[in-house]
């Protein structure tokens, strides 16, 4: 593999989620393939588990890791070809990029949406860059349109704890005080569409997101109507896509938190969401607690879906 940004450069999921068991199986059984490869990851924004996860799956290959916080300690950093650079931005991206790749045999990026201009975010400049410039295999651990580390431990997650051979799996839109990409929900969906699971997303009117990630997925505006029957309660808040609103906050309505009364209404689903999650927002304390919510198997299962994705970019050093 030479590069990792959406779904389609996993190949045949089946074949992924039979490497993701051997991987789990015996963790370091690879770690004489990362030695003396080093893995420059870059976050020009937060994270927990993605920056931890990785570096731990790149540790369980044998490989030396550097991490580089944009935002911390860095030139600040001109993204655009063309400014003038007389203000606060002392270093252009497209210099750094190839010195960067200059350090290091693999690059993860970590960029996020700007939720002002949507061809920008859907473009995906930021990453698209790094692939170009870098000569480097280039891996994404949340760009501005997807998140598909986040989408692969999603699908190692449902596989390992579903209780049919098809299940019918539910993302729901619930609220959030801040704008937040769709990152998360519009890869979840590429992801799922890829699968033969009975993918449902439920939203209120005006979040549809881009048909390019959704088509194929049935949508329902009512909620509890979506969750009859689900075996799987995926939660996430997105921003509206749609123009005129693209980036906008359009709803609060608490009335969409996942809750015990909604739960109720699936067939004894697991309550999944890829954490950060406000509580109480997008979840209660008592489901988020319970002993069907399974957050942090989640969570866990992005060390493996890291470590796949790394030992085939190791591997494709190698060709
Ligand atoms: N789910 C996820 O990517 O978490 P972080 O933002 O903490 O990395």
């Amino acid at each position: 593999m030479k590069k990792f940004t959406t779904v389609a450069d996993i190949g045949n999921l089946g074949a992924a989620l039979e490497e993701a068991r051997i991987v789990k199986a015996d963790r370091f059984a690879f770690s004489e393939l990362g030695r003396n490869r080093t893995l420059l990851m870059i976050f020009f924004n937060s994270s927990l588990r993605t920056r931890l996860s990785t570096q731990k799956a790149a540790m369980n290959l044998g490989m030396n890791v550097i991490v580089l916080d944009v935002n911390q300690g860095a030139w600040k950093l001109e993204t655009e070809r063309g400014v003038i650079m007389d203000g606060d931005k002392a270093e252009h991206l497209l210099e750094a990029i190839p010195v960067m790749g200059s350090y290091c045999d693999i690059i993860g990026v970590r960029t996020f949406a700007g939720l002002h201009d949507k061809r920008e975010d859907y473009e995906e400049r930021v990453i698209e860059q790094f692939v170009k410039y870098s000569g480097r295999p280039v891996f994404s651990m949340e760009a501005a349109t997807r998140h598909p580390l986040q989408s692969f431990a999603d699908l190692i997650t449902i596989e390992e704890f579903k209780p049919v051979e098809r299940p019918k799996v539910v993302m729901t839109w619930a609220p959030h005080p801040r704008a937040l990409p769709q990152a998360v929900p519009n890869s979840f969906a590429e992801w799922m569409n890829a699968t033969d699971y009975d993918f449902v997303i439920t939203h209120p009117e005006g979040y549809e997101l881009d048909p390019a990630f959704t088509a194929g997925a049935r949508i329902e505006f009512d909620q509890r109507k979506a969750f009859e029957g689900a075996h799987f309660i995926y939660a996430k808040n997105w921003s509206a896509y749609s123009d005129p609103n693209y980036g906008k906050v359009l709803s609060m309505d608490r009335d969409w938190m996942v809750d015990a009364e909604k739960m109720a209404l699936t067939d004894n689903a697991y309550f999944m969401h890829c954490l950060p999650v406000r509580r109480n927002m997008i979840v209660s304390d008592d489901v988020i607690e319970s002993d069907r919510s399974i957050v942090i198997p989640e969570a866990a299962n992005r060390e493996i879906s890291a470590q796949v994705v790394l030992k085939r970019l190791l591997e494709g050093l190698e060709g």
